[in-house]
């Protein structure tokens, strides 16, 4: 893919707070593409960053058609930039883009236009302990109209910034509400596809527990309300015994996150056991209050490993751990030290970009 180079916009990386906060700056330069019907996708560019120009009718505002991915950017005790297994975001893009009626692309081209993106504005890859570039992959629907359609025109683009850990409270266990009546996501929705309603979905529920001092929700099967789901917009897991992680299968309804299949195939390599398996909420916190669950915690490419303090129902509140645990703990220093390039990576997961400067 021919993409046209353009100069960009201002700003300064130098300028910015030592404490970066998750999602709030981005670097100066953006990918974008345009695709039409029987033209295919075109006019590749990276260019400034800046303002989009809608139509008020543009079909995405009014009907949601739209997609989106996370990854990261790591800088390297050897000052080079290493993406994590960007190959993963490229093809669960093209899933969800099918899933919700839109075009899809090249991964070979998606994952070139991220690794020119990131070579461009690799100044904005920070340096600060479990800080990293975070790269947003985009894509909306452009057709105008009211209609109800698939669009034929999209537009794809993909911002970065600089960012800190996701939970301000840093690598601490989280208070999680176990949501029994609001769902986030069904069995032949669009539960499985990283689109923008899955999220708009679940604020009604995150809005109303933080007010009670939950930090995140924790997300049961649509059909039952007793299959654990997701934890917030991550997967999750829970340890039995200090040595055994279960996660949810993947039921149709959950995100297949890149931070739970790369934990499934390492965590035998550091000794534990994993299972993927139908988990019960209330069978859950049976063994929560038992003891043999000994530690719970979320995964996603922002947090990593978020470890869950506490789960608490309407009735009451289970409490897990008030600091993270061990497994916790060797699993966010066994993938940091992958992603940052600190150790080899033997699984072929890191893209190492050369440093320019
Ligand atoms: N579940 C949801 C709903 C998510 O938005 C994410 C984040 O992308 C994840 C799980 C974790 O996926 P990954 O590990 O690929 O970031
Ligand atoms: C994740 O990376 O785990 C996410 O869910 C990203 C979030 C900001 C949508």
């Amino acid at each position: 893919m021919k993409i046209t180079i353009e100069p960009a916009g201002p700003g300064d990386p130098k300028s910015l707070p030592a404490n970066l906060g998750f999602g709030k700056y981005f670097a100066n330069l953006m990918f974008s593409q345009r695709y039409s019907a029987g033209e295919g996708w075109h006019d590749a560019r990276i260019g400034p960053y800046g303002p989009l120009s809608l139509d008020p009718a543009t079909v995405v505002l009014h009907y949601a058609q739209e997609i989106f991915e996370g990854l990261k950017a790591y800088r390297r005790p050897d000052g080079k930039i290493n993406l994590f297994r960007p190959w993963e975001n490229a093809l669960r893009f093209n899933r969800s883009a099918e899933r919700m009626a839109m075009a899809t692309l090249d991964p070979e081209d998606h994952v070139q236009a991220i690794v020119e993106l990131v070579s461009l504005v690799q100044k904005w890859v920070p340096t600060q302990e479990s800080a990293s570039l975070y790269i947003r992959p985009t894509m909306i629907g452009t057709d105008v109209g009211l209609g109800v359609h698939a669009s034929q025109s999209y537009l794809h683009y993909i911002i970065a910034g600089p960012a800190g850990p996701y939970f301000s409270t840093g690598f601490n266990p989280v208070a999680v509400y176990v949501c029994s009546d609001q769902v986030r996501a069904v069995r032949g929705g669009t539960g499985e596809a990283k689109t923008g309603g899955n999220y708009a979905a679940s604020l009604f529920v995150a809005e109303k527990v933080k007010a009670r001092g939950y930090q995140q929700v924790l997300w049961l099967d649509a059909t039952e309300r007793r299959y654990v789901e997701e934890v917030g917009a991550m997967n999750i897991a829970f340890v039995y015994d200090g040595t055994h992680i279960a996660t949810p299968a993947l039921s149709g309804s959950i995100l297949a996150g890149i931070t739970r299949n790369s934990v499934l195939k390492l965590a035998p390599d550091l000794g534990y056991t994993v299972s993927e398996e139908r988990l019960d909420i209330q069978k859950v916190l049976a063994d929560i209050r038992a003891g043999r669950i000994t530690e719970a915690f979320g995964l996603g490419t922002a947090a990593v490993i978020a470890p869950l303090g506490t789960l608490g129902t309407e009735d009451e509140t289970y409490t897990i751990n008030d600091e993270p645990g061990p497994v916790a703990r060797r699993l966010y220093r066994t993938l940091t030290d992958i992603q940052y390039g600190r150790i080899p990576d033997p699984y072929g997961w890191t893209y190492t970009i050369d440093s320019k400067n």
